[in-house]
């Protein structure tokens, strides 16, 4: 006798099953059970009872994709898609049109708990705050990168997938986007075409990669109630894409983290010194801000954007080379005998204490060797800014190991109609 479960039943990519949908899962699915195996299925809603076609089956894993194609027992928060590449098989750039707003938002916000619980064993209480400037959940992306097919049009890439979809419209884009022609243009010969829509001027397409080498420069302006000022920042690079995030990440950060005059405050992952600038005016001339960022482009930015504030300093250098502690080991080794000879050396801009420390990572979060380092700056507060909540959860974990506990949890509904969501998170330390 085993008390082992049985081998789920199998199935193949293709077969259409019947689900009672549960619930939400990170990553824009929701979690079903067919016979014993986890189905992680697309475009239905908790609660629903569906038939779902399997998109992907692997051999040896014990849970399958799939794409919901008939709704038997419909959600009330289900509505049509308003855009018609949004479904199976289709676009792959929206997770939820077919839920109303204020649902995708509990939907995000159910991640956004699973995660902390799963993650950080730790249960939080959040609910995914709408950003000013939204217009149901259109009309919001002022950057958008569009994939080229064969034929040279303009399309977004399927669900898990390189295949191109064309289209003729994408509801989510700022309208200034659509506007410039992109989507009617034959762009044969370039791979992609990013097109950004800053808060000032017009619209600017460049193709990849044989357009520009330097791409231009946009101008974005951010008036927040905590904070003023402008920033030159590539067409191509990093700038958040929700017209009222900006704003809305400066005043949490800055509420949350409350910097005094003369005090040290570091800004990690800077970008082009968004959040060093907002610092650099509540420290004074008589503070000081180190602002780390490792996309050349991105320091030419913050250099020229923060020249006005005497008391910052642009370190260009990866955060973990900045702290001289090893990079995360990813595969292979190569790349650990690379590691291994590194010379990890602390940056001489980084200081050794600091008051207050902005962490705002790419997907992948800052990771453990980060997370240590900045609680040995032995920091008042911690402004984590993160726009995958899984990362956010596991860097928590790490900070609540090295004596930081989690003081307030915020999160922004920066993308909707996608499954993405933004969090920030403020950590303090943990009394003795
Ligand atoms: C989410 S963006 C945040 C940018 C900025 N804080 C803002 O709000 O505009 C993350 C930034 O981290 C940079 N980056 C990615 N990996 C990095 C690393 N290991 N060290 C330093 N910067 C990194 C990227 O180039 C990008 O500018």
């Amino acid at each position: 006798m085993t008390n082992a479960p049985p081998d789920p039943v199998p199935l193949a990519v293709g077969d259409v099953v019947t689900l009672d949908v549960g619930p939400v899962a990170h990553g824009g699915f929701c979690v079903a059970r067919h016979e014993g195996r986890v189905v992680f299925v697309r475009h239905a809603l908790p609660g629903e009872r569906v038939n779902a076609q399997v998109t992907e089956a692997r051999e040896g894993q014990r849970f399958v994709r799939a794409d919901c194609v008939e709704v038997l027992t419909a959600s009330p928060h289900r509505v049509t898609p308003p855009c018609p590449y949004a479904g199976p098989g289709r676009c792959g750039g929206c997770d939820f049109q077919h839920a109303t707003l204020d649902h995708q938002r509990e939907l995000k916000a159910a991640v956004v708990r699973e995660q902390f619980s799963r993650l950080a064993k730790q249960e939080v209480e959040v609910a995914v705050e709408p950003l000013a400037g939204d217009d149901q959940g259109l009309g919001w992306r002022t950057r958008v990168e569009f994939a080229v097919d064969e034929a040279g049009r303009a399309g977004l890439r399927g669900s898990r997938s390189h295949d191109i979809v064309p289209v003729d419209t994408c509801l989510i884009a700022d309208p200034r986007i659509l506007a410039t022609g992109v989507l009617a243009r034959d762009w044969t010969g370039e791979s992609a075409v990013d097109v950004a829509a800053p808060s000032e001027g017009a619209a600017v397409v460049v193709a990849v990669p044989s357009g520009e080498a330097d791409p231009p420069i946009v101008t974005e302006h951010v008036a927040a109630q905590t904070f003023s000022g402008t920033f030159e920042v590539s067409a191509r690079g990093f700038w958040q894409v929700h017209p009222g995030a900006a704003a809305a990440f400066v005043d949490t950060v800055t509420t949350m983290l409350q910097p005094r005059e003369g005090e040290t405050a570091l800004d990690l992952y800077a970008g082009v010194g968004l959040f060093a600038a907002a610092l650099a005016e509540r420290v004074g001339e008589s503070g000081k801000v180190v602002a780390v960022e490792s996309d050349p482009g991105a320091v030419a930015s913050a250099a020229g954007n923060l020249a006005a504030y005497p008391s910052v300093a642009v370190v260009r250098a990866r955060v973990d080379d900045a702290f001289g502690v090893p990079r995360p080991q990813r595969s292979g080794p190569t790349r650990q005998r690379a590691q291994r000879q590194r010379k990890l050396r602390r940056h001489p801009l980084l200081p050794l204490r600091a008051d207050v420390v902005v962490l705002d990572p790419p997907r992948t979060g800052a990771g453990r060797e980060v997370s240590a380092q900045v609680a040995a700056l032995a920091p008042r507060a911690i402004a984590y800014v993160a726009c995958d909540p899984s990362a956010l959860a596991r860097d928590s974990a790490f900070l609540a190991d090295a004596g930081y506990a989690l003081g307030e949890l915020r999160a922004f509904d920066a993308f909707p109609m996608t499954q993405h969501v933004e969090s920030i998170a403020l950590f303090t330390p943990r009394p003795a």
